[in-house]
């Protein structure tokens, strides 16, 4: 797609919704890789921008502007012929490279060399396709797991939060919320931890937490009472991970084994706007026995609807990046660092 004008060469729709470089230059997920068969035409949502997503039958996947340059038509509403996007409007055809060529009311024609569709990067890795609708500054976020057979890989979601994406990542990295939002699983109700002071620093990828120790009476799919040290890590602003290192426990909190098992997680959000977002999460398990898949699915599909039933309650929806607006206590030290952090980085959509 190098040969294409991509710079010069912008949507008209470009000019609505998020405008903020930071994200714009950024890579998100729209989707499980296995989402999109061959043969069919996906219409995704991201920063408010309407986009396609199509995947060839060499097997590449790309993702476009959901309009055609011709006169504004939806390609979502089109479909597939010859392994080319046709329009559903006056059937212009596009190829791979986004490139027209065939207008059916002139077919002796070679279409005009402006005649092309609006191709975003796109980079299939982790289980999951990911987008950039600017220029991409950055590689991908890391997840080492995903190359380890010691690791299990599981996905699961997506999850659907009527919340800013933001607040749903301050969320996954806040362990205070654990015996109140997860009692029983996460935490006890009646005997919330007691955090112990931990430290934060920035990295070159990112804010990364040291330990943060809490006891977990159903600690994972494994089913059994755990102490769980969580090292939480902000890749990106909308793609956070933890990995939790846990010890085997009594129903007490008390480690009876020496050996730690580790159990991490890729947690991206898609931001639909503002205030929408799809969480589509990868865990990574290294524990002994190895857990169903099913299990481990099962869980994070209560834990993260949980989350969300509490996310899309917070307001200011918009999460606000000054920390004047709410009350921050040192047990909050990672989600506090995530708003000075986005602040650091100039974000200034979805936030106050
Ligand atoms: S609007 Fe797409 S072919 Fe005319
Ligand atoms: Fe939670």
């Amino acid at each position: 797609m190098s040969d294409l004008p991509t710079a010069q060469h912008r949507p008209i729709t470009a000019r609505d919704g998020c405008q903020d470089p930071v994200l714009l230059n950024d890579w998100h997920v729209v989707g499980y890789a296995s989402d999109f068969a061959v043969g069919s035409i996906y219409p995704v949502r991201l920063l408010e921008r309407d986009l396609i997503v199509w995947r060839s039958a060499d097997g590449k996947v790309h993702c476009w502007e959901d309009l055609c340059i011709h006169r504004g038509a939806r390609l979502s509403k089109g479909w597939i012929k010859n392994d080319q996007v046709v329009c559903p409007y006056h059937g212009w055809q596009y190829d791979h490279a986004g490139r027209c060529t065939l207008m059916p009311a002139a077919p002796d024609e070679k279409p005009m060399r402006k005649a092309l569709a609006f191709p975003y990067a796109v980079e299939e890795r982790y289980g999951f396709v990911w987008v950039c609708l600017g220029e991409a500054t950055d590689a991908l976020p890391p997840f080492s797991e995903w190359a380890d057979e010691r690791f299990l890989k599981v996905h699961s979601g997506p999850y659907v939060y009527d919340a800013n994406g933001y607040r749903a990542v301050e969320n996954f990295i806040d362990a205070s919320h654990f015996p109140f939002v997860h009692a029983g699983l996460n935490g006890r109700m009646e005997q919330p931890d007691r955090l112990k002071p931990y430290s934060v620093e920035e990295t070159a990828s990112g804010l990364c937490s040291s330990e943060v120790e809490v006891f977990q009476p159903v600690g994972d799919a494994r089913g059994q009472p755990v102490m769980a040290f969580y090292t939480y890590k902000t890749f990106r602003p909308l793609v956070a991970y933890f990995s939790k290192r846990t010890q085997k426990a009594d129903a007490q909190g008390n480690i009876v084994a020496d050996h730690s098992d580790t159990f991490t997680t890729l947690f991206t959000v898609q931001a639909i706007d503002a205030t929408h977002s799809i969480v589509r999460v990868c865990a990574a398990l290294d524990v002994q026995p190895y857990p169903a898949p099913e299990k481990v699915r099962e869980r994070a599909d209560i834990i993260y609807n949980q989350d969300r039933d509490i996310v899309e309650t917070q307001r200011p929806e918009r999460i606000p990046t000054e920390l004047r607006y709410e009350l921050h206590h040192r047990t909050d030290l990672m989600g506090q660092r995530y708003r000075s952090w986005l602040r650091g980085k100039g974000v200034t959509y979805g936030v106050i």
